[in-house]
């Protein structure tokens, strides 16, 4: 059975809405329903109809993305959700080719999303591109090692996050591009930061945040909540819970991490979401006590391999023929000859014996610079024709520091 798809127009948004609601389990506040309507761009919605119902959705929000040495045009691709009554008939496949395919006739190469489950997307092409860890961090043992950078200068400002939107935006695009995954925020996604309704509350206090500045300026922020208690014996057992940690510099960002370590009547830390090399891991003198635990990210799909790979930038020289196996993308589908070295990059198509054969998803994977490529080949799931070519591209694509989008969209 086949279901027509096409983009909806602004008066179909509470259907399109239920089909998320119905999804996802979930009922969001209106003033979460507005926000989200407000980021919608609506010429990028996809909806497949059964007759006049919708039966799946989904979106792209037009990101501008860090990449390896430099910013892209990246499809955010989100909001994707089926009806519990038409799901496993093959509506969300039939989403997401008209989708590439719409990505591509825009231009972008590169597409990316955050997954709900992660065996949804590897068979779309989508390889897991970044991690992040979480920190469930016990005031007690959170002393930072004797050499921790400090500034005289420096010094704290408490402040309503909504007062000093302008200074957290500014130091936020200051700091944007310093590592792969990130992108830029517009007025909507900041609406949506400093969103805090009850329900964004979800039993904490108020959004709070903490300025770093000195005599020119803030160099740094935090954005978190509280949550007071006291336990059974009348010892403070508060919580902070941690979402943003930004700073332009070491001393500002390890004094923003002592003001949140060590605030009065909170007894633990919890931050969501923090990039897997954070500086934190250095900072800390025992880091059992940091308590991470791992998630995967970003997903990263490659609709144009040749743009794609030329519109980054590379750690090292590498000169090989890749054979991309690409069932979804068939135009990917093929030899290319990458070309790389810190300067620049170039990607062909080729008639040349390949060096490796590699699934569309494996260079998704490493697009950002943290991949599994060595990883794969060693677990024997990709396909090298000439000895050290995976190992040498696996080096060219790293990069550090990793990558690590830090919003979920
Ligand atoms: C995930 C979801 C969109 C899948 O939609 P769907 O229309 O049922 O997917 P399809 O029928 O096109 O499935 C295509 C293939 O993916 C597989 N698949 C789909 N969802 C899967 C999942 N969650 N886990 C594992 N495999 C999944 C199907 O089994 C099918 O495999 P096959 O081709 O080997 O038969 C739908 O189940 C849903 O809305 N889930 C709840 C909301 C959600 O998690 N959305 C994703 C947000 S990132």
């Amino acid at each position: 059975m086949t279901y027509p798809i096409r983009p909806i127009d602004e008066s179909e948004w509470p259907a399109f809405g239920k089909v998320l609601e119905e999804a996802f389990g979930m009922q969001p506040h209106p003033a979460q329903d507005e926000r989200y309507r407000a980021e919608t761009e609506f010429d990028r919605t996809l909806a497949a109809f059964d007759g006049d119902r919708i039966a799946g959705v989904t979106s792209i929000l037009s990101l501008s993305m860090t990449v390896p040495g430099g910013q892209l045009p990246v499809a955010g691709v989100t909001a994707v959700s089926v009806l519990p009554s038409h799901r496993r008939r093959g509506v969300l496949s039939s989403i997401m080719r008209r989708q590439l395919s719409d990505i591509r006739e825009r231009g972008e190469c590169v597409a990316a999303l955050y997954a709900s489950e992660a065996l949804i997307y590897g068979r779309f092409g989508y390889g897991r591109a970044a991690g992040e860890l979480s920190f469930h961090i016990q005031k007690h043992g959170s002393a930072f090692v004797g050499n921790a950078p400090s500034d005289p200068s420096l010094r704290l400002r408490v402040a309503t996050p909504a007062e000093v939107r302008p200074d957290l935006e500014r130091l936020f695009a200051s700091v944007v591009t310093r590592r792969p995954g990130r992108y830029e925020r517009t007025p909507q996604s900041w609406n949506a930061v400093l969103a805090d309704e009850e329900a964004d509350r979800r039993g904490s206090g108020p959004l709070r945040s903490v300025l770093a500045e000195d005599d020119h300026g803030v160099r740094g922020y935090t954005l978190f909540r509280v949550k007071s208690s006291w336990d059974a014996d009348g010892v403070p057992d508060g919580e902070l819970k941690l979402y943003e940690l930004e700073a332009a510099d070491p001393a500002a960002y390890a004094l923003l991490w002592r003001s949140v370590l060590d605030r009065d009547l909170v007894s633990r830390l919890d931050a969501g979401t923090r990039p897997v090399d954070d500086p934190l891991i250095a900072l800390i003198a025992d880091q059992r006590q940091l308590r991470a635990r791992w998630s995967d990210e970003l997903w990263v799909r490659l609709v144009e391999v040749d743009r794609a790979l030329a519109a980054r930038a590379y750690s090292a020289p590498v000169d090989v023929v890749i054979e991309v196996e690409d069932d979804v993308c068939p135009w990917n589908a093929g030899r290319w000859r990458l070309t790389a070295d810190p300067t620049g990059a170039e990607c062909k198509p080729v008639e040349d014996e390949p060096d490796m054969t590699l699934p569309v998803s494996a260079l998704g994977s490493a697009y950002l610079g943290d991949g599994l490529l060595v990883e794969s080949l060693g677990a024997g799931l990709l396909r090298e024709h000439s000895d050290g070519a995976v190992r040498s591209l696996a080096t060219a694509m790293s990069w550090s520091p990793k990558p690590w989008a830090g919003l979920t969209f």
